[in-house]
Formats: structure tokens, C-alpha cells, sequence
């Protein structure tokens, strides 16, 4: 049985992952820090028995190392979907540097982290896949999104270096590139207003499926997913 360890599995993108490879015979190791939302999807559902729930705060560094640590010897991991990401929807100048420390921390340093963890095993054995979920903000500028975009062109540009690294060792490093999707990451209100133009995370969920189930020697390098209508 395959194993695929996703972070940010407790809700939008990164729990639809977590169910579509559930539901395909994967063994799951979901990272969140809500872990009794973790619990729940473990108990509900009917393969749960290959769901293993960890709690996982990436914004600390020296408790993520030694969850993420925990996490590797336990499993064997096939694939890594660096998923887990926040942002604010604020300016430059309005930012506090804990704000801004957060989000480099959770969506650069902590997907980073997650990479070299896991890194080892893959380099020794000859095989693995890394997936990272990016933003359409590393290929457009989006005004009240700065750090986000930096943390996010910060982890594309880490990936695209590591793939060169890695190719001889039989790695696969996929950049998603998602435009405006339905989950909790926007304010209700946003949601209610543009729902007719955002994308479904189950939708989402499936292209990655997909994309991940390809055998031979073609790799999908970077994907960018946008609804027809365009960004919001
Ligand atoms: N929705 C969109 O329009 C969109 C577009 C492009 C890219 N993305 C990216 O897609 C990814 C998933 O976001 P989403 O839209 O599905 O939003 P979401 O529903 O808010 O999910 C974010 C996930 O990240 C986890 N997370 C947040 N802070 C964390 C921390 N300190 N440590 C560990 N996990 C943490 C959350 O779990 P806990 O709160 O339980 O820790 C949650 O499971 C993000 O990287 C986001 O940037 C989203």
C-alpha cells in the first residue's frame, strides 16, 4: 500500500486530497494543527483504519522538526503534498512582522522542512513525489497579498531548483498553481459573492489524483488550474 502524507489535511484542498487517495486504497498521514478535525474524518469513514491523523503546528519550527521526524519513521512516504497555507488579505505596510513571520514560516520554511524530511528516504530508495500547492500569485501580481506571494515564489523557486537536484535520484517535484478556489481560506463573504467563479476543492482534488497516477517516465513539472471566468 502506498503511502501519500499530505499537511493541511483538515479542510478545503488538502482534506479533498486526503479523501480522493483515501478512497483509492492510500495509506494517508494527515498533518494538521486541529487534529480533532482529523479525528472525525477518521471516524466517519469507511477506510479509516489507513487514515493516521498527526498533529502538526508548522509556524513552530522545533515542534514541527520533531512531529515531522515522528512522522518519517513511523511511515514509509511515497508522496508529500505540501499543501498547509494561510495568508491575509492586507497590504504591505499593514502588516506586523509576527503576521509576516507567520506566513513565511507555514508556507516557505514549513513546506521546506516537510521537503527535507521526507528527502532522505526518497533520495535512498529512488523514488517519490513531492507536490506543492502554490497560487496563481507566482505568475500574476495580486495587490493585499505580498508576503503570500513571496512565500509562494519562494517555494516555487525552491522546487524548481531541487527538481534539477533530485532528477537522478527518480524524484518528481509537482508546483500546482490554483486560482480562486472555494474553501475557508476566503471570508464568507467573498465565497457568497464570487461562488459561481471558484473553483471546487473536490474538483481540484481529482485533477491531482489524476495527475499523480501517471506511470512511465512523463512527470507534470507545474500545473496552473484557473476557473474559465478568470481570477477574481
Ligand atoms: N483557496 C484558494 O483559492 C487557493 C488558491 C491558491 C492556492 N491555495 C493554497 O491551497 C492550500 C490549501 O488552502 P485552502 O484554500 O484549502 O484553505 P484552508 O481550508 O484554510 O486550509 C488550510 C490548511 O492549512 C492548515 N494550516 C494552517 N496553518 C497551519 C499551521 N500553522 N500548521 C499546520 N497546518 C496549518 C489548516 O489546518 P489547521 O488550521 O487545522 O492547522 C488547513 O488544513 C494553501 O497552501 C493555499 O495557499 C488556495
Amino acid at each position: 500500500m502506498k503511502t501519500i502524507f499530505i499537511t493541511g489535511a483538515s479542510s478545503g484542498i488538502g482534506k479533498e486530497i486526503s479523501l480522493k487517495f483515501l478512497s483509492n486504497g492510500y495509506k494517508v498521514v494527515a498533518a494538521s494543527r486541529r487534529i480533532e478535525l482529523l479525528e472525525k474524518i477518521k471516524s466517519e469513514n469507511e477506510n479509516g483504519i489507513n487514515y493516521l491523523p498527526y498533529k502538526l503546528d508548522l509556524s513552530d519550527f522545533i515542534k514541527a522538526g520533531a512531529i515531522l521526524k515522528k512522522i518519517t519513521t513511523e511511515n514509509e512516504i511515497d508522496t508529500l503534498v505540501n499543501n498547509a497555507g494561510t495568508t491575509t488579505f492586507t497590504s504591505a505596510s499593514e502588516d506586523s512582522v509576527e503576521k509576516i513571520k507567520n506566513i513565511i514560516d507555514i508556507n516557505l520554511l514549513g513546506s521546506i522542512l516537510a521537503i527535507k524530511s521526507v528527502l532522505p528516504k526518497m533520495m535512498n530508495k529512488n523514488s517519490g513525489t513531492i507536490i506543492n500547492i502554490l497560487s496563481v500569485v507566482t505568475e500574476k501580481i495580486f495587490t493585499k497579498s505580498s508576503v503570500y506571494s513571496a512565500s509562494k515564489a519562494g517555494l516555487l523557486a525552491y522546487t524548481n531548483v531541487l527538481r534539477e537536484e533530485v532528477r537522478t535520484n527518480n524524484i518528481k517535484i509537482i508546483n500546482v498553481i490554483p486560482g480562486a478556489t472555494k474553501t475557508p481560506i476566503w471570508h464568507p463573504k467573498a465565497i457568497e459573492k464570487n461562488s459561481e467563479r471558484m473553483m471546487s476543492p473536490k474538483e481540484m482534488a481529482s485533477v491531482i489524483y489524476e495527475m499523480h497516477s501517471l506511470n512511465g517516465i512523463m512527470v507534470p513539472e507545474q500545473l496552473t488550474l484557473r476557473p474559465i471566468q478568470g481570477d477574481l
